[in-house]
């Protein structure tokens, strides 16, 4: 006796089914070929002009992405540098702050070292905290005020203590990572006027001096406190 679990009277209507609906399978996918390959059908434009339209519409997407402007041209971001002004246009908001410093405002103080945010060369203030501008967006800082090294002297072109500590304790020797160190000591020294060694061990742990300076800028950081102290107590 044959094994079946189906009942007797809907399998016979259920392969019916199935064989209709292969039958009209078969005939739809072989529709379009029969059309295509009957140059004389009315229906033949049809699949040739569904095709056309497509490589059209193609070819118009992408010349509108080729010439049209992208995004980021109609932006025009405002930043505030060493108390200027600066209407930067076409820009990318995203950008890193620091190619935005160096290359557009040619304000080349600001160094590059690593570029992952490791090494503190590049730190500048902004709105009075330090970061780190190879890994900051130009965006974020819009309208903010962003102080970097050139913009630490006075106006009248008078030294801070902390660049004079540094000339008078010869504290740089390559120089390379220094105008970082003057930032972030800028930035400790800007509301804690007189820093311990520790705490200054951990306000400039994220700047790297590999020509191990780290001595003479604990010590140029204390000095410079103690002379701005010194001023404001005789003022
Ligand atoms: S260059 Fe930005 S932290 Fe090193
Ligand atoms: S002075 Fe050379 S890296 Fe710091």
């Amino acid at each position: 006796m044959a094994r079946s679990t189906s009942h007797p009277r809907i399998k016979p209507n259920l392969q019916r089914w199935y064989y209709a609906i292969e039958l009209r399978k078969t005939h739809y996918g072989m529709l379009p070929l029969l059309l295509s390959v009957t140059p004389m059908s009315p229906a033949f434009a049809s699949p040739t002009l569904i095709i056309a339209h497509s490589y059209l519409s193609k070819i118009r997407y992408s010349m509108r992405i080729l010439f049209s402007k992208p995004i980021y041209k109609q932006n025009m971001l405002k930043l505030i540098v060493n108390g200027k002004v600066h209407n930067v246009e076409d820009i990318d908001p995203s950008t890193p702050l620091l190619w935005i410093l160096r290359d557009t405002l040619n304000l080349v103080g600001t160094k590059y070292g690593c570029g992952i945010a490791q090494c503190g060369a590049c730190i500048v203030l902004v709105d009075g905290q330090p970061v780190r501008s190879c890994a900051y967006s130009v965006g974020l800082a819009t309208k903010h005020k962003i102080t970097t090294i050139e913009g630490v002297v006075g106006e009248n072109g008078a030294l801070h203590p902390l660049q004079q500590a540094w000339i008078d304790l010869d504290v740089s020797q390559c120089g390379y990572c220094q105008a970082g160190q003057i930032m972030s000591a800028l930035a400790l020294l800007n509301h804690n006027p007189r820093p311990s060694i520790a705490e200054i061990d951990v306000a400039l742990a994220g700047n790297l001096c590999r020509c191990g300076t780290y001595l003479r800028i604990k010590h140029a950081i204390q000095v410079a406190a103690q002379s701005m102290t010194d001023t404001e107590n005789t003022s």
